[in-house]
């Protein structure tokens, strides 16, 4: 049978996005170039990759996967430049080994910015400003980083602010986990309505949608939508995945899941495109954090160990059941 391209079939939807490694734009680049128009880097483009010590940066595996982009015709979406993980420490500390203080590490955050947002002007068209800024934990809205700590709460406006000056024309995103669950969801949206309201030059809310076969509920995810959207801004799925586990089940399981699991996944892939079609208006994309399962980051995520087939193609690129449904309506 013929295999219709994902990208094109929802070409006049949104754009169809995967994450990638210098591993799979080499492993997978049939089903990249086929189904797919974007790509974001997996890790490529963290803080750590690029500049691992101060003012050395390191552009070649951020590079490959740019031309890589270019060659095939795809957009790119950055990710990410202001997060507490996968940032190196230096970052935080002067030559003494003592905390850096807040105008340093402002100057800090504006020149990793500058140098690689202008490298990338151009080609990629959205950047994942701040990433995981709300905490899961308690009443709290922020979590607690260095960043925080050290900058004060208005590091996310400071990001944003020195974002829009380094590349003008780049779509700013602020992105996070558990967007679509009620609580944190909330936050989300009280933290981005600060930020509209201060006028800060943001452009859309990224809901990474790791999800599984329970959590969150189709009810939640459109609720999430519109209450991002009702603030007139853009949304994109920027890491999708399904697990084939549901929420609390943290058995270490490295055989194939049952004809019953696969069947529960392709319900739920076909459900949430149904849902995400009805918002074209306000998703630009829906990225998935990967392409088929032969390569996913949850293998090990968030149990070490466990094997996991979260994907709309197989461990050989064919495209599963959840594929067919996604692509019939
Ligand atoms: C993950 C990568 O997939 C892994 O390879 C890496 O070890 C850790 O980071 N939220 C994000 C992504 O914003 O950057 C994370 O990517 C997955 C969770």
């Amino acid at each position: 049978v013929e295999v219709p391209s994902l990208q094109k079939v929802y070409e006049s939807y949104f754009n169809i996005g995967a994450a990638v490694n210098l591993r799979t734009i080499e492993t997978q680049q049939n089903l990249l170039a086929k189904h797919f128009n974007s790509i974001t880097a997996e890790n490529d483009m963290k803080f750590e990759l690029l500049q691992p010590e101060e003012g050395k940066f390191t552009f070649e595996r951020a590079d490959k996967l740019a031309t890589f982009a270019q060659t095939h015709g795809m957009n790119m979406r950055g990710h990410t430049l202001v997060w507490h993980n996968q940032t190196p420490e230096w970052v935080f500390h002067n030559s003494q080994g003592e905390k850096v203080t807040r105008d340093q590490l402002l100057q800090r955050m504006k020149d990793h910015m500058n140098t690689v947002m202008q490298r990338y002007k151009g080609q990629i068209y959205c950047w994942d400003v701040v990433n995981e800024a709300v905490t899961d934990e308690g009443p709290e809205l922020y979590r607690r980083t260095k960043w925080l700590d050290i900058i004060g709460e208005d590091y996310i406006e400071k990001a944003f602010e020195y974002a829009h000056v380094a590349d003008p024309d780049a779509l700013l995103f602020y992105n996070d986990y558990n967007e679509s669950n009620p609580g944190k969801r909330e936050k989300i949206y009280q933290l981005v309505k600060s930020l509209v309201e201060k006028g800060a030059p943001i452009h859309g809310v990224g809901l990474q949608a790791h999800w599984n076969l329970t959590n969150p509920s189709l009810e939640d995810i459109r609720a999430a939508i519109e209450r991002y959207a009702s603030l007139g801004l853009k949304l994109q799925l920027t890491e999708l995945d399904i697990s084939v586990f549901k929420h609390e089940d943290k058995r270490t399981d490295l055989t194939a899941p049952t004809a019953e699991i696969i069947e529960l996944q392709t319900q739920r892939y076909q459900q949430v495109f149904e849902l995400l079609r009805e918002y074209q208006e306000v998703i630009t994309a829906v990225t998935f954090w990967g392409a088929a399962d032969d390569y996913t980051w949850l293998n090990d995520f968030p149990v070490r160990g466990r094997k996991n087939w979260p994907f709309l193609f197989d461990e050989n690129h064919e495209p599963k059941e959840a594929y067919w449904k996604v692509i019939s309506f």
